[in-house]
């Protein structure tokens, strides 16, 4: 049996992978207790499968895996409590059920925002009054950033926004500070988090919300990469960047496209992968966990979006761009499980 890559980096950061619960049992389970500490749930905790209804909560999956990482000492990340993706229509629509975007009436506009900020509220404080035990790392919002700004803040002109304007993140973290308590960690989430001007636009946000007093703690950089992209200097100066506020940086959806975006063309099956591919793999994993180490001081924590190249939403994406045909594989173990070069990459002690 291989070393356990959690050992490897204990002095550092955590190690963790995101799960659906069925990955909790089998070979998928031995590889999260040997290999990881820390645990995040890759769509159960998200808020159509947490409140599909309003007012029904649905808790079993998302127990499991709260449950599981309590039994194994791993630390739980809970993603995510405020998101504009996987969030039921029923939250931004109002009493008669219309879309509260399209709403046009100044006054009714505005009790449509009391309304949205009210379920943000009771979701917050359901999740959190469940979990606050469980929970080190809350995504507290969820790309709140634009990849092309058409506003000057550069925020994401979702059905949050549009409602509420910047008021749902700020409120976002106030609850999750009410219900979580001094101790929760709050983050927010995004990704390309390295690239300008979206980097500056999350910066400015985050500095305005220190600047303010609004709760929060860290950020969370999703990480889902490139084989050489972004630089290893532009993560550098992103980690430095948020920590030089005071923040944690952690490295939350960590996994290594094989493919540009969009990734065509992709290669039709895993075995037609070449060997060199995951040379260059290891090569990246080498210089991006030789830059965690570097910033472990302001990094706490490192997670992989999935276990093996045998689950990944990767293989959506390389599907949906090569006419339903494609395979990525953007982890340390191949689709049997085995080791790939990128492990021994990030194990290796220089
Ligand atoms: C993805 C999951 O991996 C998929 O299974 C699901 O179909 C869509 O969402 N950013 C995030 C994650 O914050 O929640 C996303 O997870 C990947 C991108």
């Amino acid at each position: 049996e291989v070393a356990p890559m959690d050992e490897r980096y204990e002095d550092s950061f955590k190690i963790g992978a995101a799960v659906e619960p069925y990955q909790l049992e089998g070979i998928h389970g031995d590889i999260l207790k040997h290999h990881y500490n820390s645990l995040v749930a890759e769509n159960v905790m998200k808020p159509e499968a947490i409140q599909p209804v309003e007012g029904e909560f649905n808790w079993e999956e998302a127990d499991k895996i709260a449950a599981f990482a309590n039994e194994n000492d791993m630390e739980l990340r809970f993603h995510t409590l405020i998101w504009h993706s996987q969030t039921p229509a029923w939250f931004f629509e109002d009493e008669e059920g219309n879309p509260m975007v399209e709403e046009t009436d100044p006054e009714r506009q505005e009790a449509n925002k009391e309304l949205l900020l009210e379920r943000l509220d009771s979701h917050i404080k359901a999740v959190m009054e469940r979990y606050k035990d469980d929970v080190d790392a809350w995504d507290v919002v969820n790309e709140a950033i634009a990849d092309e700004a058409s506003n000057e803040e550069g925020l994401r002109e979702s059905e949050w926004y549009q409602v509420t304007g910047t008021d749902y993140i700020k409120e976002a973290f106030e609850a999750a500070r009410k219900y979580g308590g001094e101790d929760a960690k709050l983050f927010i989430n995004d990704y390309n988090t390295e690239i300008e001007p979206k980097r500056d636009h999350l910066y400015n946000l985050v500095e305005e919300m220190v600047d303010e007093g609004v709760p929060i703690d860290g950020v969370g950089h999703q990480s889902h990469i490139q084989l050489d992209w972004p630089s290893i200097e532009e993560s550098r100066e992103s980690f430095e960047m948020f920590a030089g506020l005071g923040l944690e940086n952690q490295v939350t959806e960590l996994d290594v496209s094989l493919y540009g975006y969009p990734p065509e063309p992709a290669y039709p099956t895993y075995e037609e992968i070449p060997d060199s591919l995951f040379e260059t793999q290891a090569e990246r994993y080498d210089q991006l966990f030789a830059l965690y180490e570097e910033q472990d001081a302001d990094l706490s924590s490192v997670t992989f979006w999935g276990i093996a190249d045998d689950h990944t939403w990767l293989n959506d994406r390389a599907e949906e761009f090569n006419d339903g045909i494609g395979k990525d594989a953007p982890f340390a173990f191949d689709t049997e499980y085995n080791v790939k070069p990128a492990y021994w990459s990030m194990m290796d002690d220089e």
